[in-house]
């Protein structure tokens, strides 16, 4: 049988990496071990990607170039971690996937780039391929800048070129991610991540058990 896959999603600080981290644990608690996995970044190619699309100068790409990237990373992702993995039964749980490209090249850099392009840069590279479920961890953009440049000081290499855009941006795409969650209700569920991360925990918790039926 096919394994799952369930993808974390959400804006700057939104605490995504510390909840991956607590559900794996719980899943393995189950007797369920899934793989981690992250976008951008899961391969070595993937790696020297993420160098080049998070680091330097914010306005180095335009939206249209950024989007291909980032599809070029998450092409290497599901063909060399996600797919085999689930194909062995597997559960995979990715750290951002294409939501995150819809939320930050889309609606963050305010439609520069079409849902036509996304959404066949998406058919190329994932054919109908969907998670199974999508969490989205909600934050108010600027609870999120705090918490995110905070864990940037302790970074050897800053990945701040996304930080350094404007609030607007951020406001919109926190507001992409809900309007992603509106659209397909059943895929995706909303989580408000400024809360405690035992309260996040248990919430994301809850939701896998009703969704998933574990
Ligand atoms: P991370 O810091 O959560 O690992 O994500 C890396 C950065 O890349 C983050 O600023 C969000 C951004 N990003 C996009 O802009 N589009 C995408 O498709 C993905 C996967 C990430």
């Amino acid at each position: 049988m096919r394994g799952r896959f369930i993808t974390f999603e959400g804006g700057e600080g939104c605490g995504k990496s510390t909840q991956v981290k607590l559900l794996a644990a719980y899943l393995k608690e189950k007797g369920i071990e899934p793989l981690l996995t992250k976008e951008p970044g899961s391969t070595p190619e993937g790696q020297v990607l993420r160098q080049l699309l998070v680091t330097g100068d914010k306005d180095k790409f335009d939206a249209i170039s950024e989007c291909l990237l980032y599809y070029a990373d998450r092409r290497c992702n599901l063909t060399k971690v996600v797919w085999p993995a689930l194909e062995q039964g597997k559960w995979v749980i990715s750290d951002r996937y294409a939501d995150s490209t819809e939320a930050y090249q889309y609606y963050g850099y305010d439609k520069r780039v079409s849902h036509d392009i996304l959404s066949g840069l998406y058919r190329i590279v994932a054919g109908d391929f969907k998670p199974d479920l999508t969490i989205i961890l909600d934050i108010e953009p600027e609870v999120g800048m705090r918490r995110s440049f905070a864990k940037a000081e302790t970074m050897a290499v800053k990945e701040l070129r996304f930080e350094s855009r404007q609030l607007e941006f951020h406001h919109n795409l926190r507001r992409g991610f809900l309007e992603i969650a509106a659209r397909e209700p059943e895929r995706c569920a909303v989580v408000n991540a400024d809360a405690d991360i035992e309260t996040v925990h248990h919430k994301i918790v809850e939701i896998v058990q009703q969704r998933l039926e574990i």
